[in-house]
């Protein structure tokens, strides 16, 4: 398949059941206890609901598998409890959605604690509104609630998928932190520790997706490896506008992994041509003018351009998987498809 950044838009396919996800998410996180409601509802307010990048793929992968046209039923709000199962495939598809949102906005509440990060989406990050420990509590409290949804489904499988995601992010994070000097600048570690921390959730809620909507294990393995390729792809796209975003296109810091001590793949591609960048990254730019030095090395460097054709080969993996699924059934299935191709050429020309 060719990527086309053309038509169709993938997120005006889904606009509408995205906005009934969004809704249901902004009841589904509200508490008793008002500061936890605060918290919990941050960064699901009206406006500042981010990319939603993966209730869009979510959505367009349930429509891609599927053989019926989901009906405008499924566009009003799910008014009924997080824990009650729900009776219709699509509905078990939404949660899928939802759930997958909550735990990726827990993570980014616990990440910007870990990073020490001030701002999200062209927002204060909720650490320095309400503080660290409120924020760690809020991400809990959506972890806990993403839970109890997906307890909801009664789908073991799927239960064990999503669970598997939390201890990948968890553990992402702590090899991210926690890496020998070998590992610092080997290219395989950096995609392994990219699978954990991004690709995992976007491969794990696919396969969820695809075996709610009863699909055999060969496609269900499809969808998996179309979202870990995705992710991957978004992940080294993030590391690439780390160095050429700025910190009001972002909506977050940029040249934040630098100041991190953390070498992504523009650096390790840039250290091949430039080997006085090996002991830097060692020392995680610790000495004064390491980051600028650093910085300088992979501008005047092929690492740009290496980690953008990286992701390119990943983005075109996943649409070659997408190439790969059974006959659609529906023309609706058909444009979604191409809805979810649409998503691998836009998430490497994404400058936010
Ligand atoms: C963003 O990366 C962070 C992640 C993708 C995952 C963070 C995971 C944890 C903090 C572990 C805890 C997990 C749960 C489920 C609560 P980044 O810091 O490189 O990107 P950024 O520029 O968006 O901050
Ligand atoms: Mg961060
Ligand atoms: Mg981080």
């Amino acid at each position: 398949a060719h990527l086309r950044t053309t038509a169709p838009d993938p997120f005006a396919i889904v606009k509408d059941e995205l906005e009934t996800v969004s809704e249901r998410l902004r009841r589904s996180v509200l508490t008793e206890v008002p500061v936890l409601s605060r918290a919990a509802s941050y960064f699901f307010q009206l406006g500042v609901e981010g990319k939603r990048l993966r209730p869009t793929m979510l959505l367009l992968m349930a429509s891609s598998l599927s053989s019926v046209v989901p009906s405008t039923a499924f566009l009003a709000v799910d008014e009924s409890p997080p824990d009650q199962h729900p009776k219709e495939c699509r509905r078990r598809q939404q949660r899928i959605a939802e759930i997958t949102e909550m735990i990726h906005v827990a993570s980014l509440l616990h990440d910007d604690v870990i990073d020490n990060s001030d701002s999200r989406r062209g927002l204060a990050a909720l650490n320095t509104v309400l503080g660290n420990k409120t924020a760690i509590l809020a991400g809990d409290f959506l972890l806990a609630r993403a839970s109890i949804t997906l307890a909801s489904l009664r789908n073991v499988e799927v239960i064990q998928l999503l669970s598997q995601v939390i201890e990948d992010l968890v553990s992402g994070e702590i090899l991210q932190m926690t890496t020998s000097p070998d590992q610092l600048v080997s290219l395989d570690h950096y995609v392994r520790k990219t699978f954990f921390k991004t690709a995992s959730l976007m491969a794990n809620s696919c396969k969820a997706i695809a075996i709610l909507g009863g699909q055999p294990v060969e496609v269900s393995k499809l969808a998996w490896d179309y979202g870990r390729n995705l992710g991957l792809a978004f992940q080294l796209v993030d590391d690439l506008l780390d160095f050429t975003g700025s910190t009001k296109s972002l909506g977050k810091p940029a040249l934040n992994d630098l100041e991190a001590g953390l070498a992504t793949a523009p650096v390790l591609f840039a250290a091949e041509e430039h080997p006085q960048l090996r002991p830097m990254i060692l020392r995680k730019f610790a000495e004064p003018g390491d980051v600028q030095l650093a910085q300088q090395l992979v501008f005047d460097s092929q690492g740009l351009d290496k980690t953008r054709s990286f992701a390119a080969h990943h983005a075109q993996q996943a649409a070659d998987v997408i190439d790969a699924f059974p006959p659609a059934s529906t023309e609706h299935a058909q444009k979604c498809r191409e809805g979810l191709m649409a998503i691998t050429s836009r998430v490497l020309s994404r400058t936010k």
